[in-house]
């Protein structure tokens, strides 16, 4: 199978508990190679746009403050069937249904404070890294 990217954020719960480097451990271990990275803050209107196909759900509103609560850690990531393995090394969304082992199940606290984001398909992976990335920081 092709290389493949996907959009990784590191959310403001696990920074702010220090676990940035457990978590790139765990990245690094699981045999990706990072292309991209940054560490920033979100503004609210930069979190509502990243998750604006949520914007009708009932958490919308939590969930984008959560985001900019705090500092994030961005990565673009590449890997054989990267998006489907980046999801299988976080866990499920919600921490209480992830498997053992992995990144939520051990560090997430509930369903939105749930350490880690993964692109879900491929479209979404192209979106995810434009709005983080320029084109120039991917090549
Ligand atoms: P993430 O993978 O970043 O995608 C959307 C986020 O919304 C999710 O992780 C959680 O942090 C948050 N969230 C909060 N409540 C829910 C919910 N009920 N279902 C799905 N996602 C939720």
């Amino acid at each position: 199978m092709a290389k493949e990217r996907t959009l990784a954020i590191i959310k403001p719960d696990a920074v702010g508990r220090g676990l940035t480097g457990e978590i790139l451990k765990r990245i690094h271990e699981a045999g990706f190679q990072v292309i991209a990275t940054k560490s920033m803050r979100l503004s609210k209107a930069e979190a509502e746009g990243f998750y604006a196909v949520h914007r009708q759900r009932p958490f919308f509103a939590d969930l984008t403050d959560f985001m900019s609560s705090g500092k994030v850690v961005v990565l673009a990531l590449e890997a054989e069937n990267a998006i489907a393995k980046w999801r299988d090394t976080m866990g499920a969304t919600d921490p209480a249904q992830a498997a053992p082992g992995t990144i939520r199940k051990e560090f997430g606290v509930n369903i939105q404070n749930n350490c880690t984001h993964g692109s879900d398909a491929p479209d979404t992976a192209a979106f995810e890294l434009s709005f983080f990335f320029p084109s120039h920081d991917l090549l």
